[in-house]
């Protein structure tokens, strides 16, 4: 009888996984300087126009704890049209730094958003990044522990993630790339981790991300 309850138990929980398809999910917010930073570096696509002094979203992305999840549904393309009631706040807020904007939200669905389509069909999708995103703001946040962009100083990676942590509750993901004229590590996302419903923030995997040393830069627009 307990084996008969216990699989129950487990039939039900695989069904429930099997609707859901993503164990959680991670906002990533850019800093917009770093990244446009990095395109000249990288010989990418330059930015054009005034670089945004705030935090943008690059993504919402449905994620595993063990397997990289993307492209779920190639039948399932965003459509203008859907999305078309948050459009002013996506420009806002979800800005395509260098190049066109419905081109991001469409990679980004039809790569990432895809994963969750079973919960958050295209219009719930977008509005739940835009929710998600309004909830906290980070620039606030950072700089309550005296953390401020500026193009001197570089601040201790470890003190980022508990400026952040102590705004959520939770450990968020930051993400990193090397600046080649003189080799500093530099702060080009933050990103955090929610359940599955975008509801509660969880502790994301691997905090210091890609910024592996202790010091970080984090440039002035
Ligand atoms: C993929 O998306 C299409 C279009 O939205 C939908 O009809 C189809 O059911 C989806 N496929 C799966 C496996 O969910
Ligand atoms: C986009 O959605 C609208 C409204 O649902 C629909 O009329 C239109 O055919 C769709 N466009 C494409 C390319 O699927
Ligand atoms: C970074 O900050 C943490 C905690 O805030 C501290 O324990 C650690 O010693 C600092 N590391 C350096 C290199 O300053
Ligand atoms: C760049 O910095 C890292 C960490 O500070 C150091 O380990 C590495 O040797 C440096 N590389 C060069 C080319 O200076
Ligand atoms: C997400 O929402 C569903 C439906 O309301 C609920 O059954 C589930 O427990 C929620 N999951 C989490 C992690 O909150």
């Amino acid at each position: 009888m307990s084996t008969l309850f216990v699989f129950s138990v487990f039939l039900l929980l695989s069904v429930a996984t099997l609707c859901v398809g993503y164990d959680y999910f991670m906002l990533a917010e850019t800093w917009p300087k770093s990244y446009c930073n990095y395109q000249s570096q990288t010989g990418g696509r330059l930015c054009y126009g005034t670089v945004p002094k705030h935090f943008t979203i690059h993504g919402l992305w449905p994620e595993e704890w063990t397997r990289q999840i993307h492209n779920c549904n190639a039948t399932n393309t965003l459509n203008q049209t859907h999305i078309q009631p948050v459009r002013r706040q996506l420009t806002a807020f979800w800005p395509n730094l260098n190049g066109n904007d419905f081109s991001f939200w469409k990679f980004e669905w039809d790569k990432h958003g895809t994963c969750s389509e079973n919960s958050f069909a295209q219009l719930p999708y977008f509005q739940l990044a835009l929710n998600i995103k309004g909830r906290i703001n980070l620039l606030k946040m950072l700089s309550q522990d005296q953390i401020v962009p500026d193009n001197r100083k570089s601040y201790n990676t470890t003190s980022v993630i508990d400026a952040i942590r102590k705004g959520t509750n939770h450990a968020p993901q930051l993400d990193c790339y090397v600046q080649r004229t003189n080799n500093v590590t530099i702060l080009a996302e933050v990103r955090l981790c929610l359940d599955v419903n975008g509801t509660s923030y969880i502790n994301c995997p691997n905090p210091s991300g890609s910024c592996a040393t202790t010091d970080l830069y984090w440039p002035k627009p």
